[in-house]
């Protein structure tokens, strides 16, 4: 089955935007020069599964940022929602995560870059998520939306490295240990 893979930025609370969705608080600290990774693991990606939210999150940047197929996952967003520019670029899918990944894997997806903080979760829980790169961001917001919510059990993380850049921010990847998810 498709792998799902995780490459995100959090504050140091927990949150991967406002209540209102901004990322306002990622763009504003000065990070030249520095490589978080994030074309590294593009480069293994096949394709990204994104929940609705950070779909119209994509939406408001002026040029489209992603050169792999993406799949949105929504129940109230159908195929006629996608603008024409996009319409070979996006789908939008009503499917439930295992069964996505099963169709996935059935379309000659290896590996998805899961996206957003709600599918991130939902994933986890069903056990999809292979590995995670956090990112965290030295700034407190107080609120906003969470990158992790409820499990219905523990889910254990085998903790695989951690950087520092001179930035402030903090990089650690995690294996999802699914074995027990
Ligand atoms: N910090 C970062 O690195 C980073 C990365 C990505 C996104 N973001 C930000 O995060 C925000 C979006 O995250 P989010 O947590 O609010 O939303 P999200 O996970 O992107 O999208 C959630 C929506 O996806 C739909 N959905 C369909 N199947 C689902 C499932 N199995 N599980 C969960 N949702 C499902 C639902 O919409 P329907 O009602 O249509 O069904 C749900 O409300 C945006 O503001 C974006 O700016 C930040």
């Amino acid at each position: 089955m498709t792998t799902g893979h995780v490459f995100i930025a959090q504050s140091l609370d927990g949150y991967i935007a406002r209540p209102d969705g901004a990322i306002d608080w990622l763009m504003s600290i000065d990070t030249a020069g520095e490589d978080h990774g994030y074309h590294d693991f593009i480069s293994t990606i096949d394709c990204i599964v994104m929940g609705r939210g950070t779909f119209e999150m994509a939406l408001s940047f002026e040029l489209w940022p992603y050169d792999k197929p993406v799949i949105v996952v929504s129940s109230t967003l159908s195929s006629a929602d996608i603008a024409d520019h996009l319409r070979d670029k996006v789908r939008v899918s009503h499917a439930a995560p295992r069964d996505l990944m099963m169709e996935l894997s059935r379309d000659g997806f290896h590996r998805a870059y899961v996206d957003g903080g709600k599918v991130i979760q939902s994933f986890l829980r069903d056990g999809l998520i292979q590995d995670m790169v956090i990112t965290t961001i030295p700034v407190l917001l107080g609120a906003g939306r969470p990158l992790f919510g409820d499990v219905h059990r523990d889910i254990h993380m085998k903790h695989i490295s951690s950087r520092s850049f001179p930035s402030g921010l903090v990089q650690s990847t995690y294996n999802v240990d699914v074995t027990v998810s």
